[in-house]
């Protein structure tokens, strides 16, 4: 049998998306209770990072041994895919070895690649293009708190980056509006937008974005990669900050998340990332448990 991978949302079915998210909330209240089980004693993972992280290492790893298993941490700095082992030659030897791999990288055709030449279920944590592990942890944490997402309106601020990318996937798979409020220059892919021009507009005033929205995410301004256009890139998001006065504008019961890492007084305002009210840690805490489900159903239909 060929091996479900989940390179992006679209990879999954809205029904087993909602069914994922109900079993990440559950596995949550079971971790919490003391009642998980442990029922994949001897599975490995492979984790592959190309780029810095604290969130989705630590929660892979966790979330792993939570189930019984191990997860071994692999950085280009100490193993041949940095010293330009092909791509190919990797995918067929770790999954060889191990029985799921996440991988966190830069072009998303790498990680296309390595799952066409893996006999196991390959997960991206992370693309250029894309971060669709966070989406899972981010629409549990809607659900948890608001119920569901479907039908509500999401405003996106800032840059048309792989998380945005990934909230416009998020948008057609879990069925809500999205607006995205970026200055111009800064969208996500055209035909990506294009695809989904039924339920995903582009703003160029946060205000008119953020009007009676049920939720409102940001990002950072300049993301891994791009560190060489952090000076310029303050100026050109000036007005796209996540803040108070945009938070009046929206529902009276609207949420706000960020993915973290965040830059306080850049993309988000202090007095947001601080209130004793956020929902971020929340959405932190999630990818722990919403990939615990994934894991547990990408190795069932393995
Ligand atoms: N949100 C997120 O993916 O965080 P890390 O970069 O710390 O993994
Ligand atoms: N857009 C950010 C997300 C970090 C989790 C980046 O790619 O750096």
């Amino acid at each position: 049998m060929t091996a479900r991978h989940f390179l992006t949302l679209l990879d999954l079915s809205p029904t087993e998306l909602d069914a994922l998210i109900q079993r990440a909330i559950a596995m949550k209240a079971e971790q919490r209770t003391g009642n998980a089980e442990q029922a994949y004693q001897g599975k490995v993972m492979g984790m592959i990072f190309e780029k810095s992280s604290t969130r989705t290492r630590v929660s892979f790893e966790a979330g792993m041994s939570q189930l019984g298993g191990h997860a071994i941490f692999l950085s280009p700095r100490d193993t041949q895919l940095g010293r330009g082992e092909p791509v190919e030659d990797s995918a067929r030897v770790l999954s060889s070895m191990t029985d799921i791999i996440m991988i966190r990288t830069f072009g998303h055709e790498i990680i296309q690649r390595f799952a066409e030449f893996s006999s196991v279920p390959v997960i991206n944590a992370l693309s250029d293009s894309y971060h669709p592990c966070q989406l899972l942890a981010d629409i549990q944490t809607y659900v948890e708190h608001r119920g569901s997402i479907q039908g509500k309106t999401v405003s996106w601020f800032g840059d048309g980056n792989n998380m945005c990318q990934s909230y416009i996937n998020a948008a057609r798979q879990f069925d809500f509006e999205l607006r995205i409020a970026c200055p111009q220059g800064f969208e996500p892919d055209a035909q990506l937008l294009a695809a989904n021009s039924d339920r995903v507009s582009v703003l160029r005033n946060p205000k008119e974005a953020a009007k009676e929205a049920h939720l409102l995410v940001t990002d950072v301004w300049a993301s891994m990669g791009q560190e060489d256009e952090q000076e310029q890139r303050l100026e050109q998001f000036k007005g796209y900050q996540l803040n108070s006065e945009l938070m009046a504008m929206a529902a009276s019961d609207a949420l706000y998340m960020h993915c973290l890492p965040a830059h306080r007084g850049e993309e988000i305002s202090a007095e947001l990332m601080d209130h004793p009210d956020t929902v971020i840690w929340n959405e932190a805490e999630n990818r722990l448990h919403a990939q615990k489900a994934l894991i547990e159903f990408l190795l069932q239909a393995h």
